[in-house]
């Protein structure tokens, strides 16, 4: 088959690869850049540098047929690319705003290697105005080759990426022309997703409004919870019954212990301090962080309801990732509570499918334990933390049996209240008592 189009990959985090190994799957050449020697070097080898389910098989199959191959240089990268995605990282700066460093490096490095005209799409997630910005920086620069910027957010989700990128809700692309939107549309046209065209700072605005908007949801069926905690009622419930008018929907209204990961608290952090730098204060967006940030302490009130002092109490966590399939640590609620536990006394023993390895980094003091039943053995108290599909299908006689005192805090809602009741244990969910 011959390449549908040649496409240079900058930045292999979650989304970059997941560009690089989607698009290489639909049929164009692709070459992923990182600066990182060690992650390209783990990636030759067809291993990968972060966990994925599915990725590496991805990978693999692309670099096998050769269209998919990996480089630190840009001139390598940049030498026939007809198009040049940008997926590094802009992480948070003090003041709350996303630092665009690694973007403007990235282009900066780029320039000085375009062999030909290029399109440049921006999938990192950057401050409204960036794209028309490094549109006219590059403008001021008389180069040789026409070069065109488009803004690309992506939204796929940690632990379903793969899925996400080849099935998703919409595909929206922000281009100063019709002719550069659509030549960039084609590239998803066999995906089949509507497309949202448009200017390149409303498209850099979807992207925060999005997750600005799921982070809403989370906080409001927190607050909701903790109402329904008051009055009796069950927020599960309450979601699936609000969830089924259309206008609702019921996704992204899991009541729990909050939000966490590298986007949702940082892309509210940013869109916050962008209201504040415009004159006005971010009245609802703090209130979604305030909510969030509450929601781990909620989990901390219960154990001392249930349990008294924390001193010397021992506590198993179930899982310790910011959500299933991943072993994402980014701004878990886990650390919080671990971190929390240990400064009241206790002591805290884990288990995570995937997470163990960045958590022992992490936590020193946490104690890594081989399964969910060892966590739990001897403990006053388990947590269930992530809702790793494999807490569902456990022992749980076997489990309260192991435990010292038989107390479940449900910190995802996993379990039914009566069932776990009549087990035997103290049970507590959110916002289902
Ligand atoms: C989020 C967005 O969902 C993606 O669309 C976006 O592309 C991505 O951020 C990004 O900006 O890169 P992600 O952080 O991977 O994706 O995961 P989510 O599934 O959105 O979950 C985020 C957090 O919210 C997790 O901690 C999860 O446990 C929590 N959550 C999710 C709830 O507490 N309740 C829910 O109902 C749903």
């Amino acid at each position: 088959m011959t390449a549908l189009s040649r496409i240079a990959v900058i930045g292999l985090g979650y989304v970059g690869l997941t560009t690089a190994a989607c698009l290489a799957d639909l049929g164009n050449e692709v070459v992923a850049l990182d600066t990182d020697l060690r992650r390209v070097a783990v990636l030759r080898r067809g291993r990968l540098p972060l966990y994925e389910p599915g990725l590496a098989e991805a990978v693999q199959r692309n670099a096998a047929a050769r269209r998919l191959r990996f480089t630190t240089s840009y001139r390598e990268a940049l030498s026939v690319a007809e198009f040049a995605f940008i997926a590094v990282g802009t992480p948070e700066k003090k003041n709350g705003h996303a630092d665009t460093a690694q973007v403007i490096d990235a282009v900066a490095r780029m320039r000085n290697e375009i062999q030909g005209p290029l399109v440049i799409v921006n999938k990192s997630t950057v401050p409204i105005g960036t794209g028309n910005l490094v549109r006219r920086e590059l403008e001021r620069a008389k180069l040789a080759h026409a070069v065109d910027v488009v803004s690309n957010p992506e939204f796929l989700r940690e632990g379903s990426a793969l899925s996400d990128f080849m099935h998703p809700d919409r595909v929206v692309i922000g281009a100063e022309s019709a002719e550069v939107a659509d030549r960039v549309a084609k590239l998803y046209e066999p995906l089949g997703a509507p497309i949202v065209v448009t200017t390149t700072p409303t498209a850099e605005m979807i992207k925060y409004a999005s997750n600005a908007l799921l982070a809403t949801r989370i906080s409001l069926i927190n607050e909701i919870a903790w109402i329904c905690e008051q009055v009796g009622a069950d927020v599960k419930i309450v979601a699936d019954g609000a969830g089924l008018d259309r206008r609702i929907g019921r996704s992204m209204l899991e009541a729990g212990v909050g939000f966490g990961g590298s986007c949702l608290p940082k892309d509210v952090r940013a869109l916050a301090s962008m209201v504040r730098s415009s004159g006005k204060q971010p009245e609802l967006l703090n209130a979604v962080l305030a909510i969030n940030s509450d929601q781990r302490r909620v989990v901390i009130r219960k154990l001392r309801e249930c349990l008294g002092q924390m001193d010397g109490r021992r506590v198993g966590l179930w899982g310790l990732s910011f959500k299933p399939n991943t072993d994402d640590l980014r701004e878990a609620p886990s650390l919080d509570i671990t971190r929390e536990l240990l400064r009241l006394g206790a002591s805290v023993r884990a288990y995570d499918p995937a997470a163990s390895a960045q958590a022992r980094r992490l936590l020193p003091r946490l104690s890594i334990r081989r399964d969910p039943y060892a966590a739990a053995a001897g403990a006053d108290a388990v947590v269930l933390m992530t809702e790793w599909n494999e807490f569902r299908e456990l022992d749980l006689e076997r489990v309260r049996r192991m435990m010292r005192q038989p107390v479940l805090i449900d910190g995802r809602n996993v379990y039914d209240p009566g069932a776990m009741r009549d087990l035997g244990f103290i049970y507590r969910g959110i916002g289902r008592n």
